[in-house]
């Protein structure tokens, strides 16, 4: 049985968010070219070394900014990864290129380090899109239901769950507690709620977020696409609608999808996710494989994100820089909080060991 919870469906407070953005004064670009890249890059390198500080970096950021990762013994992954190698590593401090949650993540797993981001308004439409006040009466309201959420959510929303999951990890651990025959609350994304549901048959309620990038793939745009591509394999991220999803060939996390991209001998991948992912999935397929994003609802002026993580976007070199020289985007989660939400992320990383 899948029930949707509709009660909080308001995109207001996403567009709130995103129009508050911009008109916050313009950072300082740190996507920056040629020289000033490399001297912005140098002078970050510098810096790790003297505050003995690693980077962690989400597939979605920016190619320099996952260079610099790579170069400086950091990882570049997906948030599941992130989470595991932040929690391992023994840096003093930890430079989060992502988005809030991510930052969040490492601190609660790491409270003796200090957890560092570009910008801390770096958010995301399926945290904003889960208030706790609301998700905790919605689950006070169904006492005998076990609370599953993914790792996109608050550290509050956390801190009030059962379990945290991510793409990575979401039908393993869904299928372990349907095969208990345990029923669900999921939150907050509904489509990757609704796949999972599906490859499960768990019994599952489901809070009605989604993501504002995911969301826009559109299944006849990859018809089309098909067309001209018959050979085409489709690899797509589970947070996208169930109409796109059934027509993979590949549903998995980021790291899931590069996998698949080095594998399969497709001659051409449509890719449904940010493309900030081509970056490594070029590496990993090869340069002869063509990759091409899936049609989002409107190109141009008329694309709401066009496979492009607003959030994601604030992550710059320069904001690293302003970050390690001044201590400026501090990540803090209060203890109590922390406390909490750690035993849920704790239970995942020891199930996923
Ligand atoms: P992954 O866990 O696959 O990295 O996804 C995180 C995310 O925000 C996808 O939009
Ligand atoms: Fe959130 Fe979507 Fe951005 Fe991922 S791509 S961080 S789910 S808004």
């Amino acid at each position: 049985m899948t029930q949707v919870h509709d009660q909080i469906r308001d995109r207001g407070i996403v567009r709130q968010h995103l129009a508050r953005l911009a008109q916050r004064p313009q950072k300082t670009q740190g996507n920056a070219n040629g020289e000033s890249q490399t001297l912005l890059k140098a002078k970050a390198r510098e810096l790790f070394r003297e505050r003995n500080a690693v980077l962690l970096a989400h597939f979605y950021t920016a190619p320099e900014l996952q260079e610099l990762a790579d170069e400086t013994g950091g990882c570049v992954a997906d948030s599941l990864e992130m989470a595991r190698f932040g929690a391992r590593h023994d840096a003093d401090t930890v430079v989060v290129c992502g988005v809030r949650f991510m930052g969040e993540t490492a601190k609660i797993l790491s409270p003796e380090k200090t957890v560092l981001m570009p910008d801390l308004e770096a958010t995301c439409s399926l945290d904003l899109g889960c208030p706790v006040d609301e998700f905790s009466a919605f689950c006070d309201d169904h006492p005998d239901h076990t609370v599953v959420v993914y790792a996109n959510t608050s550290a509050a929303v956390k801190a009030r769950s059962d379990w945290v999951v991510t793409s990575g990890c979401a039908l393993e651990i869904i299928e372990e507690l349907a095969a208990r025959d345990e029923k669900i609350i999921w939150a907050p994304d509904r489509f990757l709620g609704s796949y999972i549901q599906k490859q499960t048959g768990a019994d599952m309620l489901l809070w009605d977020s989604a993501c504002i990038v995911h969301e826009e793939f559109k299944a006849q745009g990859i018809l089309d696409l098909k067309k001209v591509y018959p050979e085409a394999a489709v690899l797509v991220h589970p947070e996208s609608p169930d109409a796109v999803v059934e027509l993979a060939d590949i549903v998995g996390s980021t790291s899931q999808l590069i996998k698949a991209s080095a594998s399969l001998n497709n001659p051409q991948f449509i890719v449904a996710t940010d493309r900030g992912i081509f970056y490594k999935m070029q590496q990993a397929a090869g340069v002869e494989k063509l990759l091409l994003e899936a049609p989002t609802a409107g190109q141009g002026a008329t694309c709401r994100s066009c496979a492009s993580c607003p959030w994601m976007a604030l992550n710059s070199l320069q904001g690293v820089i302003d970050a390690l020289e001044n201590g400026s985007g501090v990540v803090e989660v209060p203890e109590d909080i922390r406390v909490q939400a750690a035993k849920p992320l704790q239970r995942m990383l020891d199930f996923t060991a």
